[in-house]
């Protein structure tokens, strides 16, 4: 918008330095700010403060958490609070101070107490998601020194980790707790960290072994003291309050913020269309995906009246400008003051605001914004709705008083805000005698995502009978807005509360709260399902408070609910998790010199850096001179003819530079039947068309969506893998292996043929596709700055496709936030894309992918369509088992044909059955296509065997674990592909794992516990694992080394292998001081460039430790013994001695290692072959509890125990065991892709696909690792711990499924069932039929997500 007026000042302070704004742009977020202030002018000194990570720019994940310091003008105090900067407008900052990770400590300065104990306690490994974790940390303990566990965990709901499992971040919060306990073994003198007991150690028994990986005595204390105060002149200010309105001119939107209510609601009658912008958590999100746009904003943050709270007798007014959080702290204030009678209301939304999104959303988001936003999913509206709650609107023309009903809430214009009115306050009254209120919700997971359905109920009973007086019922989540029952309510006046009422009840409410079969979203059965269960939860509620004494002694309710009434599933608590991580001692050899970090719990090298945002990932590298943005144009059809594309407009936008199409390609377009940039036809929605090149991030996005493109749609589209097999589309020949005479052995024995389906995942690696590609000015040389596992295949890719000789281009990587195999093949298509940017404009290109967008454009983990015929005898025993596998492979090869091979090989899983088949095939569908993923098909194919164990274990009435017990490998024996291994440290992690998890135990305790509980099921299952390391094929294990060793006796250190956050530099340091001799901190490790090591191989397989180790121990070995004779000579010199010596006689101090790989082959044809080099085996163990009527479970207890061999880092294998098992059980439990029927992925952030948070970790959770075996191949004898415990998530899996079985039998429903994967709280709700499913399930409607 033209503006002639100037802007205001916009003042504020970042990290205790003033910021004074000039040219405040109000679509710029405080995130943009702090990371890119180029765009800006500030005073005096620049901010670039990359600390705080951008992930999803939704508000959804955490990593962009800054603290945010305001005087509050009400209580005249300071107030604290954590916000995500990815949603707030630096215009909403005028007179704030913001806390970034770099204001709150420096290794180069003082680490605060919170950074030093995130990292010593392990809580990093990609280290993308620790900023945003110390922040919220950070924040807390300003208000809250020592916090309780409650607290902390509400404080890190919001936060989201992909990497470790959260146990570790839990644990280093948990020691500024009150209750927090130390190393308990430290008490008794026996620490695994006393260095001299180590040495010494004689311990036998385990209960003499520390279970800590860090030592909390070395803490530095808290000291509040040493914080930042907030700025006096920030104080002035707030004391003499500007009462001008400030005004802030954008390139496109104004910012007027008045400073009195009178000028607001001039304001208001001016500009009637501009919203009001309070926490900016509905308006943000709805610019970014739905591009809402507004040109004008009112901010009302600085008019205290709005921020006003007042009670009477008869209720409590709360101004709407309050933000959630204090929300929350006003009603538990008026809870403990008032007799519950009074507080029903306020106390249904405080259940409901505890788990309303993360800390920092209800920071932000102001109660008007809630209410008036209107939302469908929203938790509040309901409760307030049939609390009787009303609004205080005001206008110039004065005040006037609405209800919040259900005409309210459906937006009519009779009963909304007129256009110059604001919401003033909001008036929620006291309940009264004989009234009942209560909230529910059911969500993908406990916290931090968005309800499925959600409900408010409240009823009034007349004096002292059970007889309805009044009922309100509002339900969100089942309609475009928030819906009340208002009809059925009032028929049920008069009515008492008993089952004839119940069953009326339930009828009138499917009749009036309908849903359309192709609702948006799909899941129409479940929600309807839950719209009644709900209101069972609420009868059921009521009738246990009528029983109370006092209450109402009169009714009795009838056999059937009183039976049901004891077993009425709570709420879900959010407890902490108790996670414990057992580490035997023996991993380190008694005789094992002090300073030989081998086997020892050492910090990851970036943990401190990535504690104070001070590690640099590929977008944290500063603007390069001339640097231009890239954006993608992606497809919007899954399967269609491009006609043309026009670019004119996007390139009249301004700061547009160019727009790059397969026509600039100089080399080649990436492969025949895989381009990187589509030609005349596109094969998904998300393949990348074109790409715009802009000035700004800003500038490419708009011009992104000005390109316009025709489509002609072709024939067929294929989504299903169902679909695919009817079209016979697959993308490569089957694969199949085979033993015994399988058709025989059926004819002997009994059968179940069944169908298992395992859902695809995203990588969700916090750090999205990045990469920076700098054009040289000579000789076409180009420094490619990238996030990959695989900088020699980004390398080679953008090689062929400028047509320039590959030692032309230089690939580095300083670390990756996360990759889980997503970071394999894409990152070459993207470097490839932004080279041809770079070649073709001449300057710098910089592409960064939107969460969405990569998302829409990367692919993920195959699902999976596994059909199996297993024989077996009474006893459960197998005797023949024919399994045949789908993949959906997505449009192009990628690493599909590679990936059905291992699920293969991989399926047999730890179990020897004589007469056995596997096939496998890929599909070729019109999705974004699958690649390669943490554990490559073995957690898809090895729950087939599993399930079908389960099924065997059904059928035969014996518990699954015995027929686990039965059919497992025991003694040293040949796979399915003919390769001999001995399979005693599995037994050995199988009976640990029964033993340590008092397995037999508490399945008796489980059993009692159902017995009692008709709601609320337990389940248990244990899991063994046999998971094969490495890839098929010995050039895929080679790997290189290049080790300097300088002057001053320091050395450096490159490998092969990439920093993904598996700790692979810090083992490798570990790997190199052993051999050297040298502490690791004489050592470094720069980067993983092509330059210093080429040709190498991507980092995955779970063997980037292992082959790289041996490459770095060569390395070394050399230069030693190129030392040899000089330390013999002086052997009682210095290591620095030594090589300046060395240097003096002319000694080369560099030396290359080399690890030529392990032997490893298959042949095909006979199906036979050694393809991997060793064996890491497992087991796992885990209860839930399913709570029947929502579908919800929690994780009570998991019993990890893995054989690591000799682990070369113990804290750093036990993270890697924790994370995976967690990625594994979002995977099997939360994680589901959601598409159109267009095939448009609908699941695009943190919202929509919910992978697990921190309430998510199991209650209790112990891992240990196997007392040492020994594997005399790898290095040290380690094993590569990568990726196997991705699988023993499916124990999560199987624990849900056996207390829906459990729950099954009990309601005699006889028909077998199969679980599908994700066992996600709709699927178990609507597994645990009853007679709430049955009255939704007479009107079948068809389902709406299409794609498996
Ligand atoms: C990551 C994330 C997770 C979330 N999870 C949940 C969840 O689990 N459950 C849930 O219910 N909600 C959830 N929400 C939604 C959240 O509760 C709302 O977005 C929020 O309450 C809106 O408040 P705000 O102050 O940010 O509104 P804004 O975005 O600032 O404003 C929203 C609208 O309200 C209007 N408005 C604001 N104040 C007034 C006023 N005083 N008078 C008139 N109009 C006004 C504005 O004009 C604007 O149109 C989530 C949001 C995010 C971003
Ligand atoms: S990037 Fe801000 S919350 Fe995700
Ligand atoms: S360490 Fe948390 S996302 Fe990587």
């Amino acid at each position: 918008m033209p503006h002639l007026s100037r802007s205001d000042e916009l003042v504020f302070f970042v990290n205790g330095r003033k910021v004074l704004e000039r040219n405040a742009d109000p679509e710029v977020t405080l995130l943009t700010f702090l990371r890119k202030n180029w765009t800006l002018l500030t005073m005096f000194w620049p901010l670039r403060l990359t600390g705080t990570k951008y992930v999803c720019g939704r508000g959804g994940c955490g990593a962009c958490t800054v603290m945010v310091s305001k005087h509050d003008p009400v209580s005249r105090k300071i107030r604290h609070f954590s916000v995500t900067a990815c949603l707030v407008p630096i215009c909403s900052l005028y007179g704030a101070a913001v806390t970034t990770v770099e204001g709150v400590g420096s290794i180069k300065t003082r680490l605060h107490p919170v950074q030093e104990r995130i990292a010593k306690s392990h809580g990093t490994q990609c280290g993308f998601c620790t900023p945003g974790m110390v922040m919220s940390m950070y924040t807390l303990l300003r208000n809250h020194p020592q916090p309780s566990e409650e607290q902390l965990m509400e404080a890190l709901g919001g936060n989201l980790c992909r990497c470790t499992g959260y146990r570790p971040i839990l644990e280093s919060g948990r020691t500024f707790c009150a209750e927090s306990s130390g190393c308990q073994q430290k008490g008794r003198g026996k620490c695994c960290l006393d260095q001299g007991e180590n040495a010494t150690s004689s311990l036998g028994g385990e209960s003499d072994i520390c279970t800590e990986l860090f030592a909390k005595d070395e803490f530095q204390p808290l000291d509040p003291t040493q914080e930042l105060i907030f700025p006096p002149e920030l104080l002035r200010m707030a004391e003499n309050p500007e009462k001008r309105t400030l005004t802030f001119h954008g390139e496109r939107v104004t910012w007027i913020s008045p400073g009195t209510l009178k000028d607001l609601l001039e304001l208001k009658v001016k500009h009637p269309d501009a919203p009001l912008i309070l926490g900016n958590t509905s308006l943000g999100p709805a610019k970014k995906s739905q591009g809402h746009f507004h040109p004008v904003l009112l901010s009302p943050a600085r008019i205290s009246e709005l921020s006003m709270v007042s009670t009477t007798s008869e209720g409590l007014t709360i101004g709407a400008g309050c933000s959630l959080a204090q929300v929350k702290d006003i009603l538990a204030g008026r809870v403990s003051e008032l007799p519950e009678e009074k507080t029903q209301t306020y106390r249904a939304l405080l259940k409901h605001l505890k788990r309303l999104a993360g800390q920092q959303i209800r920071n932000m988001a102001s109660l008007g914004g809630h209410i008036m936003s209107r939302h469908c999913y929203s938790d509040l509206n309901p409760v307030l709705a049939v609390g009787n709650t009303a609004l205080n609107l005001m206008s110039k023309e004065g005040t006037r008083q609405i209800p919040l009903d259900r005409d309210f809430l459906a937006g009519l214009a009779s009963a909304d805000l007129k256009p110059e009115e604001i919401l003033e306050s909001v008036y929620i009254p006291h309940s009264q005698r004989w009234e009942f209120v209560s909230a529910f919700r059911q969500a993908q997971c406990q916290q931090n995502a968005l309800a499925d359905v959600t409900a408010g109920m409240r009823v009034l009973f007349q004096e002292g009978t059970d007889t309805i007086e009044d009922l309100s019922l509002a339900y969100g989540g089942v309609g475009d807005a928030t819906i009340s029952a208002q009809k059925s309510c009032q028929q049920l006046l008069g009515r008492r509360w008993n089952e004839p009422m119940l069953d009326e009840a339930c009828r009138l409410l499917l009749d009036e709260v309908s849903l359309p079969g192709g609702a948006p979203g799909g899941s129409v059965e479940f929600k309807r399902t839950l719209v009644v269960s709900f209101f069972f939860k609420f009868y059921l509620e009521v009738l246990q408070e009528l029983k109370k004494p006092g209450k109402l002694l009169s009714v009795f309710p009838t056999a059937f609910a009183d039976r049901l009434v004891g077993s009425l599933p709570r709420h879900l608590s959010l407890v902490p998790a108790q996670g414990i991580s057992r580490l035997p001692l023996q991993s380190v050899d008694s005789h094992q010199a002090l300073q030989d970090p081998v086997g020892r719990p050492i910090m990851h090298l970036s943990g401190l850096k990535h504690a104070t945002g001070e590690a640099i990932f590929c977008d944290d590298i500063p603007t390069v001179d001339k640097e231009l943005f890239m954006a993608l144009v992606t497809s919007t059809r899954a399967h269609a003819k491009i006609i043309s594309v026009d670019l004119s407009k996007a390139l009249e936008l301004p700061g547009v530079v160019d727009v790059i199409t397969a026509e600039d390609i100089p080399g080649t377009n990436g492969a025949e039947d895989d381009k990187l940039l589509a030609v005349d036809k596109v094969l998904c929605v998300g393949q990348i068309v074109c790409a715009v090149v802009a000035e700004t991030e800003a500038q490419a996005k708009r011009a992104v969506e000005e390109t316009k493109i025709a489509y002609e749609d072709l024939e067929p589209v294929i989504f299903t893998i169902e679909d695919a097999i009817k079209h016979s589309s697959f993308l490569c020949p089957e694969k199949k292996l085979e033993q015994g005479n399988v058709e025989k052995a059926f004819e002997e024995v009994d059968q179940i043929v069944e169908e298992v389906h395992v859902g695809g995942q995203e990588h969700f690696y916090m750090e999205t596709q990045r990469v920076l590609v700098i054009p040289k000015t000579e000789d076409k040389e180009l420094d490619i700055y990238v996030s990959t596992q695989d900088p020699a295949h980004v390398q080679k890719t953008v090689s062929s496709t400028l047509n320039i000789p590959i030692n032309r281009i230089t690939c580095h990587v300083k670390r990756v936030g996360g990759g889980f195999g997503g970071k394999v093949g894409r990152p070459a298509v993207l470097g490839a894309i932004a080279a041809v940017g770079a070649n073709k404009t001449g300057y710098p290109i910089r592409l960064v992918l939107d969460r969405e967008d990569d998302m829409l454009i990367t692919g993920g983990r195959h699902p999976l369509f596994g059909k199996y015929k297993v024989g077996f005898m009474n006893s459960g025993r197998i005797r023949a088992l024919d399994i045949e596998c789908f993949i959906n492979g997505g449009c192009t090869l990628d690493d599909s044909e590679l990936v059905t091979e291992f699920l293969i090989l991989k399926m047999e899983n730890a179990y020897k059955i004589r007469n056995l088949r596997f096939r496998g095939r890929a599909c070729m569908t019109n999705l974004p296509s699958n690649t390669a993923f943490r554990g490559f098909g073995f957690p898809q194919g090895t729950l087939v065997t599993e399930s079908c164990i389960t099924a065997v274990a059904a059928k035969c009435g014996l518990l699954p674990e015995k027929v686990r017990e039965k059919n497992m490998y025991k003694t040293v024996d040949k796979t399915i592909y003919k390769q001999a291994f001995n399979p005693e440290p599995l037994i050995r992690c199988w009976n640990e794992c029964l033993d340590k998890s008092s397995f037999h135990s508490r399945r008796m305790q489980v059993a009692e516990f159902n017995k009692k509980n008709y709601w609320r099921k337990r389940g248990l299952a244990v899991v063994p694992m046999k998971f094969s390391v490495g890839f098929a094929a010995t050039s895929f294990h080679q790997a290189a080394a290049l080790v300097h060793i300088y002057t001053d006796g320091s050395v450096l250190v490159t490998h092969g292998g990439n920093e993904l956050g598996q700790g692979i530099h810090t083992k490798m340091l570990q790997v190199a001081s052993r051999e050297l001799k040298v502490p690791m901190s004489h050592m470094h490790i720069c980067e993983t460039s092509t330059a210093t090591v080429p040709n190498t191989i991507a980092t995955a397989a779970s063997i980037g430790s292992d082959v790289n180790g041996r490459a770095v121990q060569n390395a070394c070995q050399i230069l030693l013994k190129r030392l040899e004779p000089i330390i013999k000579k002086n052997p009682e010199g210095t290591w620095e001695d030594w090589i300046e010596a060395a240097f003096e006689q002319r000694i080369s101090l560099s030396a290359t290692g080399y690890f030529r790989g392990y032997e490893a082959f298959m042949d095909w044809e006979k199906g036979e072959g050694d393809p991997f080099p060793y064996y890491v085996y497992g087991a796992a163990s885990s209860e839930v509890e399913v709570d029947c009527l929502t579908g919800a479970h929690k994780k009570i207890r998991t019993d990890i125990v893995m054989d690591a061999c000799c682990s070369l880092n113990p804290a750093i294998d036990i993270g890697q065991i924790e994370g995976s098992f967690t990625q594994g059980m979002g995977l099997y439990t939360t994680e589901e892709l959601k598409y159109s029927p267009e095939g448009v992925l609908y699941s695009r952030g943190p919202d929509d696909y919910k992978i697990p948070t921190i309430t998510d970790v199991p209650e209790e959770f112990n891992v240990s690792l196997l007392p040492s075996s020994q594997t005399p191949l790898t290095i040290y004898s380690s094993k590569g711990l990568g990726e196997s415990g991705m699988f023993l998530g499916s124990s999560v899996f199987f624990a849900i499924a056996d207390a829906v079985a459990t729950a099954r039998r009990e309601r005699d429903i006889a028909e077998d069932f199969t679980v599908r994967s994700p066992a996600t709280p709709e699927r178990v709700r609507m597994a645990c039929a009853d007679r709430f499913t049955e009255m939704v399930r007479d009107s079948r409607l068809p389902p709406w997500a299409p794609a498996s």
